[in-house]
């Protein structure tokens, strides 16, 4: 791995999360204040801001954007960073709050399994759609004329990964801008917004506050016109987090440097352990040297995350393994300390075999859970 933890100098990635957003310290004052639960704020004269209605502003946001932005585009002037009620509504602020009809927009077509979904919506508005698959840059192909370029690399949860810095730079020289779903690799893995995109947009999810027990999105973006569109269409929709919840995200990123090492460290070494499995093919982690994403992942990310993916040799095996382990919950979702794992396919709305399994690496100790991997997979054999 190349030196993740000082990727622009200054501090490190740990001092970073664990003091992002936070204000300036005020005796007696706690050092990460509380949730504010408003639904307004006393407001005489002039309705102005910074806080008049709770659809529009909350200090626990603002300090919550505040961290993120930090993480984000460390050092960057000029950028905005607001969050959502979940990734999917900060996915759809993007794509709605910049699209007219008649425009075109390129959406992979291997990324999160709800983009179909935003993709049938956005054509019923008259919006072109056009698709490409997440490797190979054959994004490049379908650019003329498109207003929006939108990646997700690595792509989930196929772990494909293409290259940012030369797309956005083709997609910028034809007038498009430029959207990266940044949920899996989390901002300590991967900085968007450097690598030449307009607009880093996140599942908050999944690792970037990873105890599997907050929903929230966000976007960070640098053009402060696209941004107020951002803004007016989150006011809009109405697609807030609650306060609550905007304050365990904060609490949580605290930590996200710690998990982020631990997880992605085990879920190496699990995929080392998985290549040495026969019945396992089709094995994905952009770690991984001899990964078809690695070369491209080496180069614009500086951590891999703790996602890794493989096909087991049928529907039934991959039910019986799941089942057979002890340590990791068949559930949905990924980046949480507990291990969890499905069959992606139970679904029914991705392109993958019928054996295959995202495994989604926690914080518990890596010889204990590869250990419980090994062994469902010895008892599910035959
Ligand atoms: C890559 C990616 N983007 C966006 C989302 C949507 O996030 P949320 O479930 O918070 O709406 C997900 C959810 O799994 C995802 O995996």
């Amino acid at each position: 791995m190349n030196d993740a933890t000082r990727g622009t100098g200054g501090p490190g990635d740990g001092t970073r999360a664990v003091r992002a957003g936070l204000p300036e310290p005020v005796k007696h004052e706690p050092t990460l204040p509380g949730p504010v639960f408003a639904a307004h704020f006393h407001l005489p004269g002039d309705p102005t801001g910074p806080y008049t209605y709770g659809r529009d502003e909350n200090p626990t946001w603002t300090l919550l954007e505040r961290a993120v932005g930090e993480l984000e585009a460390p050092g960057r002037d000029g950028v905005e960073t607001l969050v959502f009620a979940s990734g999917m509504a900060a996915i759809s602020a993007v794509l709605f709050s910049q699209l007219r009809a008649g425009d075109a927009v390129v959406l992979p077509d291997d990324g999160y399994q709800a983009l179909p979904l935003a993709r049938a919506q956005l054509e019923a508005y008259g919006i072109e759609v056009r698709t490409a698959p997440t490797g190979g840059d054959a994004q490049l192909e379908v650019l003329d004329g498109a207003k929006l370029l939108w990646i997700e690399t690595p792509s989930n949860p196929g772990l494909d990964v293409c290259d940012v810095r030369r797309l956005a730079e083709a997609a910028h020289a034809r007038g498009a801008l430029v959207a990266v779903d940044n949920t899996l690799a989390t901002p300590l893995g991967q900085r968007p917004l450097e690598l030449g995109a307009d607009f880093a947009v996140a599942s908050g999810t999944k690792q970037l506050t990873g105890h599997g027990d907050v929903l929230l999105g966000y976007v960070t973006g640098r053009d402060a016109e696209a941004m107020a569109a951002v803004r007016r269409w989150r006011k809009i929709t109405g697609a807030i987090p609650g306060p609550m919840e905007a304050w365990l995200a904060h609490r949580s990123i605290a930590t996200l440097q710690l998990r982020v090492e631990r997880q992605n460290a085990t879920a190496m070494r699990l995929a080392e352990a998985l290549r040495e499995r026969t019945e396992v093919t089709g094995l994905r982690y952009p770690g991984l040297p001899d990964d078809p994403s690695h070369k491209i992942a080496s180069q614009q990310m500086r951590r891999y995350g703790c996602v890794v993916s493989f096909t087991l040799p049928s529907r039934e095996r991959a039910d019986r393994f799941l089942e057979a382990l002890r340590l990791v919950d068949d559930a949905t979702s990924f980046g949480g300390v507990r291990s969890t794992a499905e069959r992606r396919g139970r679904w029914g709305g991705d392109a993958v075999p019928e054996g295959f399994v995202r495994f989604s690496v926690g914080a518990e100790d890596p010889e204990d859970l590869i250990a419980d991997v090994l062994r469902a997979l010895d008892a599910t054999a035959g």
